[in-house]
């Protein structure tokens, strides 16, 4: 039986959920907020998770192509926070009494919840995750990290918007995640 081919679609996943994968995303993965983020409501039409797995995987993928222009990413800071900056919204409903109090407040809960996963989270991850709402919020991240953590995540939550759970960007490495 003829095997199917591999396409270069393929192997840029492959190396992106290794990354994922890694030992910073496994404690995020197992910790008591991602459990949460998998059935919390997002965007509407997906989960906290999902998003969450979107804006990492298209967060790594610029990575790549910043390294392709030898521009200088530290991947395991962009990791840590891709991963972590929603990590504050998870029981929204409990926490905050409407939406502007959610856009504000949530980045500083995502910062709380990474130095819980992380008591050694350094300088530029947590900046990443604490600006990552700008333009919404006044202070733009100050670091590259952040940058490409803030462009995923409008990119996400706008292909969300559209396309709902099953054709958003981080469906397919949540499965087995
Ligand atoms: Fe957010
Ligand atoms: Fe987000």
């Amino acid at each position: 039986m003829e095997s199917a081919a591999i396409t270069e679609d393929d192997v840029w996943n492959y190396r992106v959920w290794s990354d994922l994968h890694s030992e910073s995303g496994e404690k995020i993965f197992h910790s008591r907020y991602f459990e949460e983020a998998r059935t919390q409501r997002h965007h509407k039409r997906t989960t906290v998770a999902a998003h969450t797995m979107g804006v990492a995987a298209t967060s790594l993928k610029l990575y790549y192509l910043c390294r392709a222009l030898h521009i200088n990413v530290n991947k395991e800071d962009l990791i840590r926070a891709s991963l972590c900056h929603d990590l504050g919204i998870v029981g929204r409903d409990r926490k905050f009494s409407d939406n502007i109090e959610c856009c504000h407040q949530h980045p500083v809960d995502s910062v709380a919840a990474a130095k819980e996963i992380f008591p050694d989270l350094d300088e530029r991850t947590e900046d990443a995750i604490r600006h990552h709402m700008w333009p919404c919020t006044l202070v733009p991240p100050h670091h590259i990290e952040g940058v490409i953590v803030t462009i995923a995540d409008k990119y996400c939550a706008m292909a969300e918007g559209i396309a709902g759970n099953n054709h958003c960007p981080g469906h397919r490495f949540l499965q087995y995640s």
